[in-house]
């Protein structure tokens, strides 16, 4: 739900208007004159936990003024508005032009939505129901959590979120599993299956946080994922709930810990969500080194998947928390302007990529359908190059050639886990935007991509390379050998395609 309001914001807050203002015109709106003041309550759709979230909203009405709370598992919110008529509009203290809730009184409920994207339905709630508030915790000292020698070249596997989102169980991800093998994947690196949101049960008498009923047995579900000789990773947050509702983390580390080690976890993904309704951005590094020390203290050798969307400069301190990896950008789209968008947005953070760090730009597109071949091999080609973690989001049970063809490719596979570990940065922009990584073995893989809507004849020259002849150049996609001619060479590049070639 969050995640929707941060990828498509200004959508949202578009289609708020146009629904108010279409309340307004075709008289849906009742109850002119009557108040808002009292306590609504707001039930949610059940979870796969089998919970049903409620939130409590508590509004006074003068005159035309309206003040009030929301208040839920996730957040308490102050709200300040205005009432006009039946129609109202509140504010949180953090945006005056964005309103936290807006709607209508209609026929004794309240109809609105919240942040932009999200309705609801209100009613009246009697005066003994409550909601427990969250209570604050404070962040931990700052205190370097040691290294845990993971990670020493870029991860590589599969995630259930692009594909699956919520839809994701138990033998999903067997199959899957079992696919990572026969496929391949497993053989050319993908090693990590990782479940993403959703899985999350609740806590026991004990507060111990126990799978839900798509994942019967999660211990039995790793045993399974490690005889195929691949590893398994799992997902929390560091706020009370997750990005899609369940219940995550806070004040629970340790616990949590523990947990997901005594079921074999492997990788934890770490995603802030509703800790942005507890902490600001400065408590970030605190907050994250503290899962860290939690995970460290297990014994437990798990990679930490730092998600919070490249906010507070993670890629500064990501390491100092224990973090393998931290998103540097809002979540990717199997679309050619976000795959883009992502990877461009963190080329500052270039210089802090290398061995058991890496910068991410989020888990790949390759196969779901909505870009073209070209723009998948652009897509594998610069996460190649920008030494990104390579989680596969597609159907790997269900694999068209091509697609095979752009996750299996070796040679690209082998740019993105050189040992040296550097993070391409463009060297030249324009339509024909050009990307070096010096490699290992001294010699260079480079990337011309096409960001054009026009065929182009791409030219690399030695001098961008920094070399001064070239022993060997072979082109990474045509898997062939190529030949520098006065210093450069050239081939022709169609739209949103890449030229990627190795040089020696
Ligand atoms: C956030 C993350 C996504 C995914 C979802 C799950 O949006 O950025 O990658 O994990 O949450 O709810």
């Amino acid at each position: 739900m969050q995640k929707s309001w941060l990828r498509n914001g200004v959508l949202a807050t578009v289609s708020v208007y146009a629904l108010a203002v279409s309340c307004f015109l075709f008289g849906s709106v009742s109850g002119h004159g009557q108040s808002l003041t009292g306590r609504w309550m707001v039930v949610a759709k059940p979870l796969d936990n089998g919970e049903q979230p409620k939130s409590l909203i508590e509004l006074k009405q003068n005159g035309n003024e309206l003040t009030g709370t929301m208040k839920n598992l996730d957040y308490t919110v102050q709200m300040k508005g205005t009432a006009t008529g039946s129609h109202f509009e509140l504010f949180a203290a953090w945006s005056a032009t964005r309103p936290f809730l807006v709607g209508d009184l209609v026929n004794g409920e309240l109809h609105g939505i919240e942040r932009g994207h999200h309705n609801l339905v209100a009613t009246p709630a009697a005066a003994t129901v409550d909601i427990p508030s969250v209570s604050y915790i404070e962040p931990p000292p700052l205190q370097k959590v040691p290294g845990n020698d993971l990670a020493k070249t870029p991860p590589m596997g599969w995630n259930s979120w692009n594909l699956f989102a919520g839809k994701i169980d138990d033998q999903t991800v067997r199959t899957m599993a079992d696919a990572m093998v026969s496929s391949g994947m497993r053989d050319a690196g993908y090693i990590y299956v990782n479940i993403d949101d959703t899985w999350e049960g609740v806590r026991d008498a004990q507060g111990n946080l126990q799978s839900n009923h798509k994942f019967p047995d999660m211990k039995a579900l790793s045993d399974y994922v490690h005889s195929k000789g691949l590893k398994l990773g799992i997902y929390s947050s560091p706020g009370p709930r997750t990005c899609a509702g369940y219940p995550a983390s806070y004040g629970h580390e340790e616990q949590d810990a523990k947990t997901f080690a005594s079921w074999g976890i492997d990788y934890l993904k770490y995603d802030w969500c509703s800790a942005r309704n507890i902490y600001k951005n400065d408590a970030l590094q605190p907050v994250y080194q503290k899962m860290g020390a939690a995970l460290k203290s297990t014994g437990r050798p798990i990679v930490y998947s730092l998600c919070e969307y490249g906010w507070g400069n993670v890629e500064k301190w990501g390491t100092e928390v224990g973090g393998n990896l931290w998103r540097t950008t809002g979540d990717i789209r199997d679309e050619w302007s976000s795959m883009i968008g992502n990877v461009e947005q963190q080329v500052p953070t270039a210089p802090y990529a290398g061995p058991g760090h890496w910068n991410d730009p989020d888990m790949l597109e390759v196969g779901n359908g909505h870009m073209t071949d070209d723009e998948y091999r652009s897509h594998m080609s610069l996460w190649a190059l920008t030494a990104a973690p390579l989680l596969a989001g597609n159907d790997v049970r269900d694999m068209t050639p091509v697609t095979k063809s752009i996750l299996l490719n070796k040679e690209v596979i082998a740019v993105d886990q050189d040992s040296l570990g550097k993070q391409a940065s463009p060297i030249k922009n324009g339509d024909l935007e050009t990307w070096v990584k010096p490699m290992a073995d001294g010699g260079v893989a480079v990337g011309v991509v096409n960001l054009g809507a026009t065929p182009s004849d791409a030219t690399i020259h030695l001098t961008d390379l920094h070399l001064n002849r070239v022993k060997k150049a072979h082109d990474l996609w045509a898997h062939k050998d190529v030949k520098f001619t006065g210093g450069a060479y050239s081939a022709p590049v169609p739209s949103h395609g890449v030229l990627l070639l190795r040089v020696n």
